[in-house]
Parts: structure tokens; C-alpha cells; sequence
């Protein structure tokens, strides 16, 4: 009897739902009869989603790290999904603003700790023989990066350290992006000239990257921290909170890549094949690059010591006890 009523509200509320946009509920609820249960695979697309990973050779470590770079991307599209709401978040709440750099910061927790699925889980052989197969692709070519960089500072702070003083605050957002410190990457080792990896990439992407800059003027995740009351600008949860995604997104990430370069890259003459030649050695250490989401949070000694500790505590291990 309870049901009977539940179900006659619930009736109600669907008619008055329908009618309001001019829709006839009978049909509706001919289809709702009709219509097959849902199913976990046909909800998250796993038939397509399995058939993603598709080798260029027959090496079967290609397939991890086809599958690898797919997780990462999906990571990536969770990050810039929290990025683009505290972006959008008109509240100006802290609870909100540490909330999404919370989740932020786990997804690259995930990321960082599962990087060894790269450093130790292929064979370096394999992998020197499928690379070749693959270029002149590279992860350098993922456009969601640099879009949570976007996302995350003005272009300002992307600008390459040896660009300073070269422009002013009036440039234009074209100007400041051809001083961006990833135009610095991809470059072949022994001409100095962009390589093909790099030519493609701006080719495809320098639109919507240019689109994007300008439609986050004045509203990244930095301005939206400087525009807050003083007050919340105080708030430690929230400093510690950025300073974390700063550190994930452009020491911690970056270094355990940088592992992996190492690792399959860094010996005979092989490996420098293997990346199509490139300057990778000068270009991906994080103190070369010195990307700082969020300056104002550190001190002129933290600044100019960006991504050394990790080197002081590998290679010097008494100075990083200082
Ligand atoms: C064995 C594993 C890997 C090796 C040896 C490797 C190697 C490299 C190298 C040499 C570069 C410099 C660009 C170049 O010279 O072509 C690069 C850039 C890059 N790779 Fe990887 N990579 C690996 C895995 C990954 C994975 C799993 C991702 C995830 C998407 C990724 C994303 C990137 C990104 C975003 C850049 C640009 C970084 C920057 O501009 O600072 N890489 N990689």
C-alpha cells in the first residue's frame, strides 16, 4: 500500500517533470519498459576501452607501455577535471579550493608511486628495439600536460629561467608563449633545431593552447589563490596543499620520469637513437626547467634551490642533511 503511494508521487513528479519541457510521459515510460538493463561493460565502454592498445611491433612489452601512457593520461584528464572546477568555483571557499588539491595531489601519488611499473617493469632490450618503431612520438607530445599547466599558472611562470628580463607584463599571450620553457625540449643534440616531435606538436596543439591561455587570463589556480581574502591566503591547509601540487607536478613527476630516461636511455650510443637524439639529458632534470606553479608560496633560497634537494640527497647525502 505504501509502495502504491510512493510510486503515484513519484508518477506525479515525472508527468510535471515532462510537461515542463513539452514532453509526453507516456512515451517515456513505454521506453523505460523497453529498454535493456545496463551493464558494467556496456556503462564504462570496456569493450572499446580494451581494444585500445594496439602494438606498432611485436615486442610484448610494447603493450605495457602503451597501457602505461594510457593510465597516466586518464590521471591526467582526473587532474585537469578538479583543476577546471576550482577554476570555474565562483564560492572562493577554502574547505572547496583544499578539497579539489587534495584529490589533485592523490592522483599523483598514484602516478609517482606507480612509476616503477616504467623504471623496472620492461626490459630495457625490448624496449630499445620497439622504441624505434615508435618515432618520432613521444610522451613530450601529451597535450593534457601541459594543459594542467595552463590550468594550473599564468604563462608567465612557464616562461623559460633563461628568457627572463627579455619581456615585460605588457607582452602579448602569442609573445610569452614562444618564450615557453618546453620550446627548450625536443631539440636535436647536435644541430640545436627542433625536432620533428616538436614541429608536430606546435602544429597541432599552438591554437588550442593559445585559446586556452587566454581564456584563463587573470583566472588560473594562482590567481584565484592571490584574489582570496587575506585571510584564507593565511590558511596553512590550503599553502601546504599548493605547494604539494607544485611539487608533484614539477619535481616529484618529473624526477621519477627523469628515472626512467635514465634507466633505458642513459648508456652507449644505442640510446641516444633511441630517443631520436634529442637534448633530453640538459632539458628534463626539474632545476633545468624551474616550473613554479605558485612563486609567492617560497623563499628566494627555495626558489633558486627548485629540484636540487633530490639531487643533494642522491648524490651529496651530507650537504641535504643541512
Ligand atoms: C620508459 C619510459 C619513458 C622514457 C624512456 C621516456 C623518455 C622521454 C624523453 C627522452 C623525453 C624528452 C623529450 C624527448 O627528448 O623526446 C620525454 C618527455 C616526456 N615524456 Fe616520457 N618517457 C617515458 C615514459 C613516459 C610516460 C609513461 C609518460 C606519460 C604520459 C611520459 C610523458 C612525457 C612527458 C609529458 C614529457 C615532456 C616532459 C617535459 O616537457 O618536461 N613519458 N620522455
Amino acid at each position: 500500500m505504501e509502495d502504491k503511494g510512493r510510486i503515484e508521487s513519484q508518477i506525479l513528479k515525472l508527468q510535471e517533470k515532462y510537461k515542463d519541457s513539452g514532453q509526453d510521459i507516456s512515451s517515456y515510460l513505454d521506453g523505460l519498459l523497453y529498454q535493456r538493463y545496463l551493464t558494467y561493460w556496456d556503462y564504462i565502454h570496456l569493450d572499446t576501452l580494451l581494444s585500445l592498445q594496439v602494438p606498432r611491433t611485436h615486442f610484448p612489452d610494447e603493450e605495457i607501455f602503451i597501457m602505461y601512457h594510457q593510465i597516466t593520461e586518464l590521471y591526467f584528464k582526473l587532474i585537469l577535471h578538479e583543476e577546471k572546477q576550482i577554476v570555474d568555483d565562483k564560492s572562493q571557499k577554502e574547505s572547496f579550493f583544499i578539497e579539489k588539491l587534495n584529490r589533485i595531489n592523490n592522483y599523483y601519488k598514484a602516478l609517482i608511486s606507480s612509476f616503477s611499473i616504467m623504471i623496472r617493469g620492461m626490459e630495457r632490450e625490448q624496449f630499445l628495439q620497439y622504441r624505434m618503431a615508435l618515432l618520432p612520438a613521444s610522451g613530450f607530445q601529451s597535450a593534457q600536460y601541459r594543459m594542467i599547466e595552463l590550468y594550473a599558472t599564468p604563462l608567465e611562470n612557464l616562461v623559460h629561467v633563461s628568457e627572463e628580463g627579455k619581456y615585460t607584463e605588457n607582452d602579448s599571450i602569442e609573445t610569452l608563449y614562444e618564450k615557453i620553457y618546453w620550446k627548450k625540449g625536443a631539440t636535436d643534440l647536435r644541430t640545436g633545431e627542433k625536432t620533428l616531435t616538436l614541429k608536430q606538436f606546435e602544429y597541432r596543439y599552438t591554437p588550442r593552447f593559445i585559446r586556452t591561455a587566454k581564456q584563463l587570463e587573470k583566472n588560473t589556480i594562482y590567481h584565484k589563490y592571490l584574489d582570496m581574502p587575506e585571510k584564507s591566503r593565511h590558511n596553512k591547509a590550503l599553502i601546504d596543499a599548493l605547494k604539494v601540487m607544485d611539487i608533484n607536478a614539477n619535481i616529484n613527476w618529473p624526477l621519477m620520469h627523469l628515472g626512467s630516461a635514465h634507466r633505458y636511455l642513459n648508456q652507449d650510443n644505442t640510446s641516444i637513437e633511441a630517443t631520436g637524439g634529442t637534448n633530453w639529458k640538459e632539458y628534463l632534470p626539474p632545476s633545468f626547467q624551474h616550473v613554479v606553479f605558485f612563486p609567492n608560496l617560497y623563499s628566494k633560497d627555495e626558489l633558486s634551490n627548485w629540484g636540487k634537494e633530490w639531487v643533494d640527497h642522491h648524490f651529496n647525502p651530507e650537504k641535504s642533511k643541512n
